[in-house]
């Protein structure tokens, strides 16, 4: 029986490093994936890389490197981006592994002994940029619809999968699971695709020999994406341990840019229905980041390093903007400037000076232990509402994957916290020793809303989330949710301690 919210990030071809186009779908998984932990939920959460294919062949022939030898040296470098971005994958699999080899010529030796793959001839226009087999007609002045760069014409024996045959029960899946493509629009894109008429898929090469060999005609290796499609049930079992792959799979979300949409809401339930598979839940497609108005990629020359913004802005003020910044779906245009104001706007003024005041208020008047509250007022009643408000929005944000509302009403009540200690204004009530009980009920109220919150941001910012519950002289580790966003778990006496900013301001020179 399935139990666990399993989600998966595409694999990433490895002929180059990553730009942030990459970490935007891998940050977006991992925020999604921390969430449902801290709710509770088991989850398992799935990257890793593309391996095969002619556009890795290609970047290994031009350094000079055999095949392999390239993805081995490539892969620390995509390693090393997802540990500076603090992704929590529970697996990692790579597609020249043995565990995904064998369970993949498997199931493709299925769907030829079921008579759903025969051999042809295929002639045609071929982007190696995005491996992808296009119609003439989908071809403009020859050049690849989403790369712009020449497409290469293929001649060639290929094997071919009956994807033509699936049209109708494919259609069906989109009727009966309006779910299976998200958001609206790419479903609504599909559907026209596939009623437009399917064409058999070419799933075979021979022209080169970097992929997985065809296992009964070895000259041939395999479309890089009918192996690389296969990676989402090869890594959590399929082919090697039945058991485990019941209780993962199928996916709760596949979670892709918007390029590689047909390839997962097309050609992968088509592979899924002949090998009689249970097919995901959701496909859910988001837009590009662009770059003067165009799909930010290598191949344009318009990537941008996860790197050179980490340095600046840390893996939360990274995470948080690319999560709060447009709207998860659609396509956003990134710039430095607005990275730059949003992180000093939202992160270093209100969040982060929220806490340092608070921490430095009680260094003053209670030399740093947490004070007893006395009596609460309304303020404080409606301080707690807006507490348990941004819970549940960032719940419901999360969960139907609309970020920035999620990300938003966490920022609210952040202001809320800032707007409750102006109104009590605790340092006037520290001049008066009869006011010592109010101040105290006031400066406890904002540890807790700063606790709540260092809970509310742990998926988007686990770091700062960290720093700041170290702050509070909280142990390490957040316990069940339920327990941990009740009003008053701070206790009083706790030694607080005030660290360095957990957000310092960046000035723009
Ligand atoms: N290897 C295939 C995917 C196989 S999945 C079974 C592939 N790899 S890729 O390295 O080209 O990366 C594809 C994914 O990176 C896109 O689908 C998208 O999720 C992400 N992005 C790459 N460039 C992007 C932008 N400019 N903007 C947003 N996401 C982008 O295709």
């Amino acid at each position: 029986m399935k139990n666990t919210f399993y989600i998966t990030t595409p694999i990433y071809y490895v002929n180059d490093v990553p730009h942030i186009g990459h970490a935007y779908t891998t940050v977006a998984a991992d925020f999604v994936a921390r969430y449902h932990r801290l709710a509770g939920e088991p989850v398992f959460f799935l990257t890793g890389t593309d391996e095969h294919g002619q556009k890795v062949a290609r970047a290994a022939e031009e350094k000079g490197v055999a095949p392999q030898e390239w993805c081995d040296q490539m892969i620390p470098q995509w390693t090393e981006v997802w540990n500076r971005l603090l992704i929590s994958y529970d697996d990692f699999i790579r597609t020249t592994e043995d565990r995904h080899v064998r369970p993949v010529q498997q199931l493709v030796q299925k769907l030829f002994d079921n008579g759903d793959i025969y051999l042809g001839h295929y002639e045609g226009p071929y982007c190696v940029a995005c491996e992808t087999f296009y119609q003439p007609s989908e071809v403009e002045n020859g050049l690849c619809p989403i790369h712009e760069r020449p497409v290469e014409m293929v001649k060639e024996e290929n094997y071919f999968f009956k994807l033509s045959s699936y049209q109708d029960r494919l259609l069906k899946l989109y009727e009966e699971n309006p779910d299976f493509v998200r958001p609206e629009m790419r479903l609504n894109e599909v559907l026209s695709f596939v009623k437009g008429g399917l064409e058999d898929l070419s799933i075979s090469r021979t022209s080169f020999s970097w992929g997985i060999p065809i296992p009964w005609d070895p000259k041939h290796v395999m479309y890089v994406w009918i192996d690389a499609l296969q990676n989402y049930i090869t890594a959590v079992g399929h082919g090697s341990d039945e058991d485990r792959f019941n209780s993962l799979w199928p996916a709760d979300f596949h979670f892709i840019g918007k390029d590689i949409l047909r390839h997962h809401a097309v050609i992968w339930p088509a592979v899924l229905m002949a090998a009689g598979i249970d097919l995901p839940k959701t496909v859910f497609a988001h837009g590009y980041l662009t770059v003067g108005g165009k799909k930010m990629s290598k191949t344009n020359l318009t990537g941008i390093s996860p790197h050179h913004l980490l340095d600046t802005f840390g893996p939360d003020g990274y995470r948080y903007h690319f999560l709060r910044e447009g709207v998860f779906g659609q396509d956003g245009s990134f710039s430095w400037e607005a990275m730059v104001a949003r992180f000093n706007a939202d992160l270093a003024n209100d969040l982060g000076n929220l806490v340092s005041r608070t921490l430095a208020l009680v260094a003053r008047s209670f030399d740093g232990l947490v004070p007893e509250p006395a009596e609460v007022t309304s303020e404080e009643e409606t301080l707690r509402t807006v507490a348990s408000k941004a819970r549940d929005e960032l719940d419901r944000g999360v969960r139907s994957l609309d970020f920035a509302s999620a990300l938003t009403a966490v920022m609210e009540f952040v202001g809320e916290t800032n707007h409750y200690i102006d109104r009590a204004a605790p340092w006037n009530l520290a001049k008066d020793e009869a006011s010592r009980p109010r101040l105290a009920t006031v400066l406890y109220s904002a540890l807790e809303a700063v606790r709540h919150l260092s809970i509310l941001i742990n998926p988007a910012m686990p770091n700062a989330s960290e720093k700041i519950r170290t702050q509070l002289g909280l142990p390490s580790g957040i316990g069940a949710l339920d327990d941990e966003l009740r009003w008053g778990v701070l206790s009083a006496g706790t030694r607080t301690e005030r660290g360095e900013g957990v957000f310092p301001r960046i000035e723009v020179e």
